[in-house]
């Protein structure tokens, strides 16, 4: 690969993180990308953190050499369980020159502003929910005026989407269910964040069941802002990445599945090549 392309890579472990891309897309066409699902090891969600780290390093290290200099981890769970590791282990040693950056904070940043009640429920995989980074991110971002974090793990959710099974009436049931245990907990909230990529897939569903009033956060635009906020603070790495629209997509499971829900996510044709990591 030509060192003048340096595609921005985008992680998911499946297609969820499709929610973050299309909208990278919408802010931010100009540059190429790579997105890479790892559709055949997921759900993260209910994996250990050894595990999830081990899987998302290797994800980043073969993005990093496809090309990428900047990796965006368009998954919570990631986030939450390997980003720091990526971060402060694996980049100053192997690769100094390289970001790798995540999706909890940028969400966390618009809170304080969003939440009048200041009660916010959080709805992430079971890895997220016990990782315990949204309710630490909220507490260091709002230190004198506490914010009150509720957090609901919805474990059917992510193989809800992936086997696109989003009109299903178990669709309804289970997001009927966790909505019920997140408002029975805290009937202050007023703000739910959609502590997961894949979640959005699944908002219409989600409005059915949500109390008036509350105000749904999901991750896309946030993340799509904060990132051009990133590259023109960092007009090196802005100036490295490559600008012809060209977009690539990986998975590790079968293409012709990929490209059928992807094509409906993202509303365009997607022709992806099959990837094998590990
Ligand atoms: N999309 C991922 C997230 O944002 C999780 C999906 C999974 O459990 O694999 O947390």
């Amino acid at each position: 690969m030509s060192k003048s392309y340096q595609p921005i890579g985008v992680f998911d472990s499946g297609y969820g993180g499709l929610t973050i891309f299309k909208e990278l897309l919408r802010e931010l066409p100009q540059y190429d990308y790579i997105y890479l699902g790892d559709n055949a090891r997921n759900p993260y969600g209910t994996r250990s953190f050894e595990v999830v780290y081990e899987y998302t390093r290797q994800a980043v290290f073969q993005l990093f050499e496809q090309g990428c200099r900047l990796v965006v981890l368009a998954c919570n769970t990631a986030s939450a369980k390997a980003l720091r590791n990526i971060q402060q282990i694996d980049l100053p040693v192997t690769f100094p020159a390289r970001r790798v950056l995540g999706v909890i904070r940028p969400s966390v940043e618009m809170i304080p502003d969003m939440t009048k009640t200041g009660h916010v429920g959080v709805l992430g995989t079971n890895g997220t929910v016990i990782s315990e980074s949204y309710p630490m991110e909220i507490a260091k971002i709002s230190p004198n005026n506490p914010i009150f974090v509720t957090q609901v793990a919805c474990p059917m959710w992510v193989p809800i989407v992936e086997n696109n099974l989003i009109e299903s009436p178990g669709a309804a049931f289970f997001v009927k269910q966790n909505l019920d245990e997140l408002f029975g907990k805290d009937p202050l909230i007023d703000t739910v964040i959609l502590g997961c990529t894949h979640y959005p897939l699944l908002t219409k569903v989600i409005r059915q069941y949500l109390p008036n009033g509350v105000q749904l956060m999901t991750q896309g635009a946030i993340v799509a802002e904060r990132l051009k906020d990133y590259l023109i603070r960092h007009p090196e790495m802005e100036l490295d990445c490559s600008k012809s629209g060209r977009r690539e997509f990986f998975t590790t499971e079968s293409p012709d599945n990929f490209d059928q829900l992807a094509n409906l996510f993202l509303g365009s044709e997607v022709k992806s090549k099959h990837i094998k990591l590990g």
